[in-house]
């Protein structure tokens, strides 16, 4: 299929989805396209039709063969789009019973990405911007365990690298320098 499939991660609150959005507005100027996708969107409306959760912060806490499932069928959908497709998800999901691969071989395997990008920041700036977001029910973690969660997000992409042959690329979201973060976006997906 032509186009980039470029996977865009990063724990919860980090602030890729407004990093990606002010990327997007940058590269529309430049005339480039990509279409934007939330996988967790995808698996919600497949979760939503087989009635397993009401609102998509219960997903995390299914029990893992409903996730799997939930995963396989919202990566086989993605599969289908072409062009260049941007994807919005986690390299790792924290369940009650450990983290959980958000990029295992059989969702890999459906979407072979391009690149991988990992969105991060200062733990305490990620706490303070989930304490301050009302919008959503996000979990009550202290910054050390922010910290390690986007340490094993690092060691993760290493795997999906290795199972790909994709490039992984470090970007910064830091408190009040939206716009380098956006730049720095915009330039991997040039
Ligand atoms: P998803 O919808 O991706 O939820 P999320 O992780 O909570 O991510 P958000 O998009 O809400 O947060 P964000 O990090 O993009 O931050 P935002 O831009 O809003 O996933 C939902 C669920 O789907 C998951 O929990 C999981 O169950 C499931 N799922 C998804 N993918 C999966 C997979 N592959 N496998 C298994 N399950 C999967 O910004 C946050 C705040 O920060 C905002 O208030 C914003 O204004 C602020 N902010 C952003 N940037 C800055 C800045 N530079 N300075 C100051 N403030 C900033």
């Amino acid at each position: 299929m032509v186009g980039k499939k470029v996977i865009i991660t990063g724990v919860p609150g980090v602030g890729k989805t407004t990093v990606v959005n002010e990327a997007l507005k940058k590269l529309k100027n430049e005339g480039v396209e990509y279409q934007s996708i939330n996988f967790g969107t995808f698996m919600f409306e497949v979760a939503k039709s087989d009635n397993v959760v009401q609102d998509r912060d219960q997903m995390r806490t299914l029990d893992r063969a409903v996730q799997k499932r939930l995963q396989q069928r919202a990566a086989q959908a993605i599969a289908q789009i072409s062009g260049n497709v941007l994807i919005d998800t986690h390299a790792s999901v924290k369940t009650p019973k450990g983290y959980l691969a958000g990029l295992p071989e059989w969702v890999l395997r459906e979407i072979m990405p391009d690149l991988i990008v990992l969105v991060e920041t200062d733990e305490d700036q990620i706490l303070m911007r989930r304490l301050t977001d009302e919008t959503r029910s996000r979990d009550k973690e202290g910054s050390r365990s922010i910290a390690e969660h986007q340490q094993f997000n690092r060691a993760i992409a290493a795997s999906y690298a290795m199972m790909t042959g994709c490039t992984v690329k470090m970007i910064t979201n830091a408190d009040f320098l939206l716009d380098r973060s956006a730049t720095e976006m915009a330039e991997v997906l040039r």
